[in-house]
């Protein structure tokens, strides 16, 4: 390795609201979890974000970009890719960042940028995805992260985790036993881009160190 080179793999959060993800991986990182993954800023778009709380207790630099500052969502994107590249971002991790993605930045992090939905996708993508589950009547529901394209929760999906939907369930209990799941899932599909060989056949996510009976060398 060349002097001056880090093997850090930086990463940036965007989110909205509470954090309670942006948190899990901050708490994986520092618990020594990921070889590489370093996260390096938060970037909320709005400025009563949870999740700034949980940067200023962690020592995380943090920035608030609000789309109403801004007179296009390319200009806004443009400020929110800015900070990244300052902060030599590679990978950028959507934690309850509740906006659709633009072309400014998917085209300035292809393949790059995460995102975690409440459900198991391609069922309940977008808004109150645990209601929806809820009122189809599923029995079983999860968590997806998948890759972040132009679509709605429609990117390759890297890991799923599910969870039973129980008789009696709420909104409230579905989602506090998603967000269990969530905040494991985030990790481990972070840590298996970031370390382990991959590359996309169409829309599957294929890591090439996985044998055909799913057990990998190299297993996170
Ligand atoms: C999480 O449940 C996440 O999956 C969801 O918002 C919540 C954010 O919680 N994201 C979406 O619905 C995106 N489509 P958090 O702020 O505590 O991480």
């Amino acid at each position: 390795m060349t002097l001056g080179q880090t093997q850090w793999t930086n990463v940036g959060v965007l989110a909205s609201g509470r954090g309670s993800n942006f948190e899990a991986l901050l708490r994986h990182e520092r618990e020594g979890y990921f070889a590489k993954v370093r996260i390096v800023c938060l970037i909320v778009d709005k400025s009563d974000a949870g999740a700034l709380h949980i940067a200023e207790r962690y020592g995380v630099t943090f920035h608030i970009v609000r789309r109403k500052d801004f007179s296009s969502k390319e200009e806004f994107e443009q400020s929110i890719v800015s900070i990244l590249e300052s902060h030599e971002v590679e990978w950028v991790a959507l934690a309850g960042y509740m906006r659709l993605v633009g072309r400014t930045l998917l085209e300035r992090f292809p393949q790059r940028i995460l995102n975690i939905h409440p459900a198991l996708l391609p069922a309940f993508p977008g808004l109150h995805a645990q209601r929806q589950a809820l009122e189809y009547g599923v029995k079983v529901s999860g968590c997806t992260v998948h890759f972040v394209d132009e679509g709605m929760d429609t990117g390759p999906i890297i890991v799923q985790r599910c969870v039973p939907v129980l008789p009696g369930d709420t909104e409230d209990t579905l989602a506090a036993r998603i967000l269990n799941q969530e905040h494991e899932a985030y990790s481990e599909a972070l840590k298996a881009v970031t370390e382990r060989p991959w590359c996309l056949e169409g829309r599957i996510v294929r890591f090439l160190d996985e044998t055909a009976n799913g057990k990998g060398t190299n297993l996170p």
